[in-house]
């Protein structure tokens, strides 16, 4: 497992395969910073004013970005931010944490308790024609969003629960139904965290405070495979480079009172499965 990132964060989050750009961007939410590499060994990030809690390519050529209580358009090529929706009412004890766009280009949008404890939290939609709308409530830490292939299933991890649901996903309205437990992870180190899907349909969990990504089969919740990473706290993971058959992984140094040395990098590494295209926002 190599590191990638030229140094560490406090909380690199939200990893994502730029297709056509052919760069991974992540996140450090803390920082509120976003950070671009390309296959050419090219570094470069921007900083917003805010925490930015979640990136996605979209079609107007840049990066959406939410941050604050607002979604921006962010743009590596000049460096400009641009403000295209804000959340009017908004729960103070909560922040922004992961998202991700449908296959309609429909933003999905989590919160979490800002303390970690209380179910304050929810999952939200940004549609297409700018209504926002909520999704969940009672939720603590909204976290991993990966959808099936054919768009028929989301699956969805609030952390503390320390489980993997799935829910009925109807991609024309953009509704969900039906929430079931597919993976009960209670037996494992760690919470669930930020989630990928792969080509054969199997979910890649990054495991905070567990120190590896577990590959599970969501047809029976079996733990199928594993990968270790040298640091605790593993906040997300993703498919990339060639083929989609390089695995990036993002990791953080908050809540360790000591971080050890490996804390906070991104890490990568070839496997031998292929990944999924991220999905291009519709904004
Ligand atoms: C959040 C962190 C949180 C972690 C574990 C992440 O998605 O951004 O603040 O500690 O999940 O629940
Ligand atoms: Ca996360």
């Amino acid at each position: 497992m190599e590191i990638i990132s030229p140094y560490n964060g406090d909380l690199y989050e939200g990893p994502i395969w730029h297709h056509d750009e052919k760069a991974l961007f992540w996140v450090d939410i803390l920082r509120g910073t976003i950070h671009r590499y390309d296959l050419k060994g090219f570094y470069s990030e921007i900083r917003l004013q805010d925490y930015v809690s979640s990136i996605s390519p979209t079609i107007s050529g840049g990066i959406i970005a939410t941050s604050g209580r607002s979604f921006f358009i962010v743009s590596f090529n000049d460096g400009s931010v641009k403000e295209i929706y804000k959340v009017q009412e908004w729960d103070q004890r909560n922040r922004f944490n992961d998202g991700k766009c449908d296959a309609m280009g429909r933003y999905w949008i989590g919160t979490m308790n800002l303390e970690e404890k209380e179910p304050t939290a929810g999952l939200y939609v940004l549609d297409t024609d700018m209504k926002f709308r909520q999704i969940l409530d009672n939720v603590t830490i909204s976290n991993g969003l990966a959808w099936n292939s054919d768009n028929s299933v989301l699956y969805y991890i609030d952390s503390p629960t320390k489980k993997v649901f799935s829910f009925d996903f109807d991609i024309k309205t953009g509704k969900i139904s039906d929430r079931k437990t597919i993976s009960d992870l209670a037996s494992e180190p760690g919470v669930p965290d930020g989630m990928t899907i792969d080509s054969r349909g199997m979910l890649w969990v990054a495991l905070f405070g567990g120190g590896k990504v577990v590959v599970i089969d969501p047809k029976n919740g079996d733990i199928i495979d594993e990968v270790p990473v040298p640091t605790p706290n593993v906040t997300s993971v993703t498919f990339g480079g060639q083929n989609l058959s390089r695995l990036f992984i993002t990791t953080a140094k908050i809540h360790l009172t000591n971080p050890d040395k490996n804390a906070g990098y991104v890490y990568s590494e070839k496997v031998n499965v292929t990944g999924t295209k991220v999905n291009i926002c519709g904004f």
